[in-house]
């Protein structure tokens, strides 16, 4: 008796907070708050799945219900055996095609979504944007095809058109995933590009995840995608071409720590546009909504990613230790000060939900 309650309490508790727990998705984290066309494709697809089974249970359930009822054995017809109606063809024909009629209502909009979402016609185009993205362990660049310009952690796009996004990995499988404008899309390592499009619909910081396990920091390979109107977009594009890496920052303590970045960190890092490095290009990073993906953009916490970033992200590839204290703070100063563009600084920020 005791373990039948034990039992029941338990998941009585887990019962309650799963309930609890779905209601902690965040707005701009969300497949079922869509934002985008692709995003909106598919909550459609998930809606007509949903509708489908709850009329295949509600009919069942009311069959079921109606059988235990009707049919149940009682006290005088013991001995009775019932008629019976295997090899009915009637009821043999219903329950065939029904199925196959739920099938197709099915299956028409999914082979039609799928082909949408895999539709390329519009990438040569004029004016039409393609962004090269790469996954790397646990960060994301982003390099916009014929622009001459990059960007890593956060991918900003224009919104209203489609920007398409050729897919790969440096190392290890990733997944870039991005629910509220769009879907999910692996990346490889080695010569195969997954392909993909982003057509968000407002103005706004976006967040995604990496959805293959990747490593220790997995959980932490997360991303932004902030969508900007066509004209901030333009002069986004503008200020990240004209980005000086060489720019005398203000303070004496940035101007230090540009020296000393440039010394110790420019080869794996870039600012402005260059190949892609070893670690993330940090054009911008003023304007970026986290460190590292992950932490709020205080120079209390920059100063301890850039003097431990294991403590952080375990099994990142950068080395601990690298410059004492006072520089970190040096440098904290001078990337706390690359602010290049206002861009998406008054577009709405969901983050804190
Ligand atoms: Cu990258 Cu998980």
């Amino acid at each position: 008796m005791r373990g039948w309650m034990g039992k029941f309490r338990s998941l009585f508790l887990f019962g309650t907070l799963a309930l609890i727990l779905s209601g902690c998705g965040k707005d701009n984290l969300s497949a079922l708050k869509p934002k985008g066309y692709s995003s909106e494709l598919i909550l459609d697809l998930m809606l007509i799945s949903i509708a489908i089974m709850i009329f295949v249970f509600v009919i069942v359930m009311a069959i079921y219900a109606f059988v235990l009822v009707r049919y149940r054995q009682k006290k005088d017809d013991e001995d009775i055996i019932p008629k019976q109606v295997e090899g009915n063809k009637a009821l043999e024909v219903i329950w065939t095609v029904i199925p196959i009629i739920l099938l197709l209502v099915l299956a028409v909009p999914t082979v039609q979504a799928t082909f949408d979402l895999a539709d390329r016609s519009t990438q040569d185009d004029d004016g039409v944007l393609t962004v090269e993205v790469t996954g790397n362990q646990y960060w994301w660049h982003f390099n916009y095809k014929g622009e001459e310009i990059s960007s890593s952690q956060e991918l900003y796009i224009p919104t209203g058109e489609r920007v398409y996004l050729d897919m790969k990995a440096s190392d290890v499988l990733h997944s870039f995933w991005l629910p509220s404008i769009a879907g999910k899309m692996d990346t490889l390592p080695g010569e195969n590009i997954n392909t993909m499009y982003l057509e968000a619909y407002e103005e706004g910081v976006y967040w995604g995840h990496c959805t293959e396990l990747c490593g220790p920091s997995h959980s932490l390979m997360d991303f932004r995608v902030v969508a900007v109107s066509q004209d901030e977009f333009e002069q986004l594009k503008e200020d990240f071409r004209n980005i000086d890496p060489e720019a005398k920052p203000e303070t004496d303590s940035a101007v230090e720590g540009q020296k000393t970045f440039n010394n110790k960190c420019m080869s794996c890092h870039a600012i402005g546009n260059a190949p892609m490095g070893v670690g993330p290009n940090l054009s911008n990073f003023a304007n970026r909504e986290r460190i590292a993906g992950i932490l709020e953009p205080t120079k209390e916490n920059l100063v301890s990613w850039i003097t431990n970033p294991d403590e952080h992200k375990p099994g990142n590839k950068m080395p601990a230790n690298l410059v004492d204290e006072q520089q970190a703070e040096e440098i904290a100063d001078y990337l706390l000060q690359l602010d290049h563009t206002d861009v998406g600084e008054d577009a709405p920020t969901q983050s804190e939900e």
